[in-house]
């Protein structure tokens, strides 16, 4: 164990795959014992099992970020597990089918895709907080995207609006809370390598066409993105609050990059 999240006992949603599933071994690796929280079971159960197997501390935790009851109880099972919560990664989200742009977006793909990627980290926050100040203090880390920094021209209407509100939320959070000891901070991701992804980029044209907007020329990895997060969450980041960090290989920092560029 390197030890940078040696003492640390958090809740991280959504992670039984990609960046919440990195996120939490590499918080175990650190010294964290972590509350693998997921819709999916078996996907918790086996994250938390990975964990346990390397000499970490994990706990599986099904549940669904929508719901009130559910994250709740979920804060309620990683605080008693481990008595006592001073991290919460908000990681869980999705990106429904159907969700395109204002116009022919259905309003329940609308609803269910707020529900997830906004109300849940409301939600994860309404009861993750007072649980983090019965601990004294801590940190909070929302998952964002660049999405809700700059605009996409592959339309995703639902999804950006609730990216956008976690950002909003994460500055009113570390303003209200700074000096009740809670740091709270966002990441924003560009496109990373998953299943999902993958989908995406499934022809060399389409791929070629997307890179020519990465300052990196590539995808990132969940372990790249979960490495800010695991900053963010430690006190390494112990002056940093109300930030949205960009992890997205300097996508956001480009206006106009010539194709030429690296060839
Ligand atoms: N992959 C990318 O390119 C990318 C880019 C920017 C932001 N993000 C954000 O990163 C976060 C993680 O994305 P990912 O790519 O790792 O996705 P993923 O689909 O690989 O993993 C998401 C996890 O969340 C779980 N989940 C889904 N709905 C849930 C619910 N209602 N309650 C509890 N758990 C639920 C899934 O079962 C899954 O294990 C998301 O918030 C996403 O919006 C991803």
């Amino acid at each position: 164990m390197a030890g940078r999240m040696k003492g640390k006992r958090a809740l991280i949603t959504g992670a039984g795959g990609g960046i919440g599933r990195a996120a939490a071994l590499a918080f175990a690796r650190e010294g964290a014992a972590v509350a693998v929280a997921d819709i999916r079971h078996d996907a918790a159960q086996a994250a938390a099992e990975e964990i346990e197997r390397s000499g970490g501390r994990a706990l599986a935790l099904c549940g669904d970020v929508a719901d009130e009851a559910s994250c709740a109880e979920m804060v309620q099972a990683a605080e008693r597990g481990f008595g006592g919560l001073d991290t919460l990664f908000n990681n869980a989200g999705v990106v429904l089918p159907g969700d395109n742009d204002a116009t022919d977006t259905p309003l329940d793909v609308w609803q269910r895709t707020l529900a997830v990627d906004l109300t849940s980290v409301f939600l994860c926050c309404k009861f993750g907080i007072p649980a983090l100040l019965r601990a004294g203090g801590g940190a909070i880390v929302n998952n964002a995207s660049m999405v809700a920094l700059v605009g996409s021209g592959f339309p995703q209407i639902a999804y950006t609006a609730a990216k956008g509100g976690v950002v909003a939320m994460t500055r009113e959070l570390a303003i209200v809370y700074g000096r009740r000891g809670i740091r709270v901070n966002a990441i924003c991701p560009g496109p990373v390598r998953t299943p999902m992804t993958d989908a995406f980029f499934d022809t060399e044209e389409k791929w070629v066409s997307r890179r020519r907007y990465m300052p990196l020329g590539r995808l990132g990895s969940p372990e790249e993105v979960a490495a800010v997060a695991l900053f963010l969450a430690s006190d390494e980041a112990s002056y940093v609050t109300g930030a949205a960090y960009t992890v997205d290989g300097g996508i956001t920092a480009a206006y106009v990059i010539d194709d030429r560029i690296g060839t």
